[in-house]
C-alpha cells in the first residue's frame, strides 16, 4: 500500500480469516461474505474502521500516534466476524417462567396461559415489584451473557410494566445500559423499544379500548425522546388489527420507528400492517401468507425470524427459504425473553437456523449481523466490517469460518471487541 499518515487507535493484526460482511467488494476479498485471509484492520480515533487488507501491509504504515499510543491486539490467526446484531429481544424483566415451561411440556399451550393471565403477565407481576437497581443489575449480567456469546448491538424491548411509572422504569434502565459505570469498557449498544402494548394489564381487563387510549395518548408522546422504536403485539391474544394500527400510526407521528410482533401464534394480519405503515422489521411471521410477504418486500420491511420460539415452544419452524424466495431480507434474534425463548446465543439461533429453517451458512451469518443491523436501521453504522464502519468484532475461537453451525452446543466466540 502506499505509505500514508494515519491517524490510528488500534490496530488488529494476524485475522487468519476476516469475514467482513461488506456490502461494496473489498480487494483480494473472497465469495458473498467478502472473506479476507491474512488480513489486518485498522481503527480511527473515533473507532470508525479507516483500512482494512492484507496484514503484512500494516509494516509499510507510517501511523501518528500523537493522541495515545496504538493499541495492536493479535488475533492469532483466528475468525473475526462483526459482533452479532440481536434486534429482538425483551431483556429487562425480574422473576422467570421455569414453571410454566414444565406445564407447556405437559400439554398446557402458551396461548391458553396467557388467556388464564399468566405468560407475559406473570413477569408484569415480577417485574412491577422489583426495584430499579435490582432490574438493572438483572439486565447488566444477561449483557454479559449475550457479550459472551458475541452480540455486540442489541434492541431491548419494554413491555413488562404495562402502567405508565413501571414502562418508563424499563426505558430508563435500558437507557442507562448505554452509560452504566459497571459497563466494561466493552459495553454493548442497547437500543430501546417501547412495547407498552405488549398486553392488556389486568387493571384494564374489562376496559381494553381505556389502556389503548393510555399507550397512545400518554405513554407514546411521554416516552417519544427516550425509545428509537415503538413495536405491537398483533395477536388474538394481545392486541387487535385496529388497535395495533393505531397504536403504530400515532407513534409514526410522534417519529418513532416501528416494528411489529406479527403472525407468531395465528394469520393476525400484522404483517400486511408491517407493510402499509412502512415498518423497519416485522417479526416471528409463523402464519404470514404469500400475499403479505410480498406486501413486505414491496415495501422494504426486514422478516425477522426468532428460532429460539420454535424450540421453546416445540412449534414448526417458519421456513427461511420461503422468506428468501420471496426476496425479503431475513434477519434472525434471539428474541430473549423468560416466555418463549430464554436463550441469549445468536449461534445457537444460526444453528437452528441452519438445521430447521433451511439457511445456508452464509445467509444465516448475513441474518445475524448485516440483516440484524438493517433490521435496527443501523446497517450504516454496523453489521458488517468495512471503511466508515464502527469496529465492533467478535473473536472466534476457530480457523475457519466453515466450524460456526457445524460446531454446535459450544461457544465458539472467544471475545467481544469495541475499538
Ligand atoms: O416475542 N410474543 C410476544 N412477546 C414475546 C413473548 C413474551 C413472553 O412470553 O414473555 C415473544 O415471543
Ligand atoms: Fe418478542
Amino acid at each position: 500500500m502506499e505509505q500514508q499518515q494515519l491517524q490510528v487507535r488500534a490496530i488488529v493484526r494476524n485475522i487468519g480469516q476476516l469475514v467482513s460482511m461488506a456490502q461494496t467488494p473489498i480487494d483480494g476479498a473472497n465469495g458473498p461474505l467478502q472473506v479476507l485471509s491474512n488480513a489486518a484492520i485498522v481503527v480511527d480515533n473515533d473507532g470508525v474502521i479507516s483500512w482494512i487488507g492484507p496484514d503484512h501491509e500494516v509494516d509499510a504504515m507510517q501511523v501518528c500516534t500523537d493522541q495515545q499510543p496504538v493499541n495492536v491486539v493479535d488475533a492469532y490467526g483466528c475468525v473475526v466476524t462483526p459482533g452479532f446484531v440481536d434486534s429482538h429481544t425483551h431483556l429487562v424483566f425480574a422473576g422467570d417462567r421455569a414453571e410454566e415451561f414444565h406445564l407447556r411440556r405437559q400439554g398446557v399451550g402458551y396461548g391458553e396461559l396467557l388467556r388464564q393471565g399468566r405468560g407475559i403477565l406473570t413477569t408484569m407481576n415480577a417485574t412491577r415489584t422489583a426495584s430499579a437497581e435490582v432490574l438493572m443489575d438483572l439486565a447488566l449480567k444477561r449483557l454479559d451473557s449475550l457479550r459472551t456469546h458475541g452480540t455486540t448491538t442489541v434492541e431491548i424491548k419494554t413491555g413488562y410494566g404495562l402502567n405508565m411509572e413501571a414502562e418508563e422504569r424499563c426505558l430508563r434502565i435500558i437507557n442507562d445500559l448505554n452509560c452504566s459505570p459497571s459497563l466494561p469498557h466493552e459495553h454493548i449498544r442497547a437500543v430501546p423499544t417501547f412495547l407498552g402494548a405488549h398486553s392488556v394489564p389486568p387493571e384494564y381487563r374489562d376496559q381494553r379500548a381505556a389502556y389503548v387510549d393510555l399507550v397512545v395518548e400518554e405513554m407514546l408522546p411521554a416516552f417519544a425522546e427516550m425509545a428509537r422504536f415503538c413495536d405491537v403485539y398483533c395477536e388474538r391474544e394481545a392486541f387487535s388489527l385496529e388497535e395495533c394500527r393505531r397504536i403504530l400510526t400515532r407513534a409514526k407521528e410522534l417519529g418513532y420507528q416501528l416494528k411489529v410482533h406479527a403472525d407468531q401464534l395465528s394469520p393476525s394480519g400484522g404483517s400486511q400492517l408491517a407493510a402499509e405503515l412502512e415498518a423497519v422489521s416485522a417479526d416471528h411471521l409463523d402464519y404470514a401468507s404469500d400475499a403479505e410477504l410480498e406486501a413486505m418486500r414491496a415495501a422494504g420491511v426486514v422478516a425477522t425470524l426468532l428460532p429460539g420460539c420454535s424450540y421453546t415452544l416445540r412449534s414448526p419452524y417458519p421456513s427461511a427459504r420461503r422468506l428468501l424466495d420471496h426476496g425479503l431480507t431475513v434477519a434472525l434474534a434471539t428474541d430473549f425473553n423468560p416466555g418463549t425463548s430464554y436463550s441469549e446465543n445468536m449461534q445457537m439461533m444460526l444453528g437452528l437456523a441452519m438445521s430447521a429453517m433451511g439457511m445456508s451458512l452464509e445467509e444465516a451469518l448475513s441474518a445475524t449481523t448485516i440483516n440484524g443491523a438493517r433490521a435496527l436501521a443501523l446497517q450504516d453504522q454496523v453489521g458488517s466490517l468495512e471503511i466508515g464502519k464502527r469496529c465492533e468484532l467478535a473473536l472466534w475461537s476457530i480457523h475457519d469460518y466453515h466450524e460456526i453451525g457445524y460446531h454446535f452446543g459450544t461457544n465458539l466466540v472467544q471475545s467481544i471487541m469495541i475499538l
